[in-house]
This record gives structure tokens, sequence and C-alpha cells, in this order.
């Protein structure tokens, strides 16, 4: 059985619901998935999952949310190469630049996406529900 963590950073609950919906999308495929908050997964977890789906909000100006999700992540790069992951997350008043920023920083390192992320305006509605969901089913 394909195993699969989502791991996901979330200050008000946006991103932590995608990440229930891409989990869901998983197992509803066949998949085992876990969900993590970045604060419990770090590169040595890596290799204990077959595919990683990387949750994260736009915090700062445009960029990852830096105390917690960023450090974990630049930790995780080394091991991304040729590993199959996806993004997702959800933005306020911005146009997405910041998972763009992070989708091409992502195929830098060699990293094997899925499929495209997922982005969401604040709360995540049905359609963006129905999106995480794919996302999940494309780790699978
Ligand atoms: C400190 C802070 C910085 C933010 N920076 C951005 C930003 O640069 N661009 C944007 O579109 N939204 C920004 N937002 C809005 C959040 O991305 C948005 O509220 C999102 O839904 C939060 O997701 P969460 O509930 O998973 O924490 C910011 C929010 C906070 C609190």
């Amino acid at each position: 059985m394909s195993k699969i963590a989502v791991v996901y950073w979330s200050g008000t609950g946006n991103t932590a619901a995608m990440a229930v919906a891409v989990a869901d999308g998983a197992k509803e495929k066949g998949a085992e998935a876990v969900i993590l908050p970045s604060s419990d997964f770090d590169v040595s977890m890596v290799d204990q999952y077959d595919a990683i789906a990387f949750g994260c909000p736009a915090m700062g100006a445009e960029v990852l949310e830096e105390g917690e999700f960023d450090p974990m992540f630049e930790s995780c790069k080394p091991a991304l190469n040729g590993k199959k992951i996806a993004l997702f997350g959800s933005y306020g008043w911005g146009d997405g630049e910041w998972m763009r920023i992070w989708e091409d920083d992502c195929k830098a390192i060699g990293a094997n996406l899925a499929c495209d992320p997922v982005i969401c305006n604040e709360a995540p509605d049905d359609t963006a529900i129905e999106e995480c969901k794919a996302l999940g089913a494309a780790l699978v």
C-alpha cells in the first residue's frame, strides 16, 4: 500500500482544512495517509513515505511561514530530488505569487511534482476541497 504524508503549517485553519481533504483524496484511492504538522516532520522522515504533500499558506510578503515551515522545508530539500511531491496552501490578498515561487524552487531541486499546486483564497470552498482531494489522489 502506498504511504503518503501530508505535511502542513496553518495559522488560522485554512491550510489545515485543505490538508484533511488531501489526505481524504489519497485514502479514497487506496493509500495510507498521515497528516503531520510541519513541527513534527524532518528530513529523516522523507524516505518513510512514497510521496509527500506539502501545505503552507502565503505568509510574510509572499513567502512560506518562516518560523517552522520554511526551516523544515529547507532541511528536506536535499532529500526531495526525484521525490514525488505536491504543493497546496491558502492565501489572502495576493495573487498566488508565493506558490509560483515555491513551485519553481521545487522544480529547481529536481522534485517530481505529481500535479499542479492547489491554492485557495482563505477558507477552502467545495471546489477547493475537490481540488485538494484530486491532489491527494495524484500522489498515489
Ligand atoms: C502574517 C501574515 C502574512 C500574510 N501574508 C500574505 C501574503 O503575502 N499574501 C497573501 O496572499 N496572503 C497573505 N496572508 C494571508 C494568509 O495567507 C491567509 O489568511 C491564509 O488563508 C492563511 O491560511 P491559514 O489559515 O492556513 O493560516 C498573510 C497572513 C498573515 C497572518
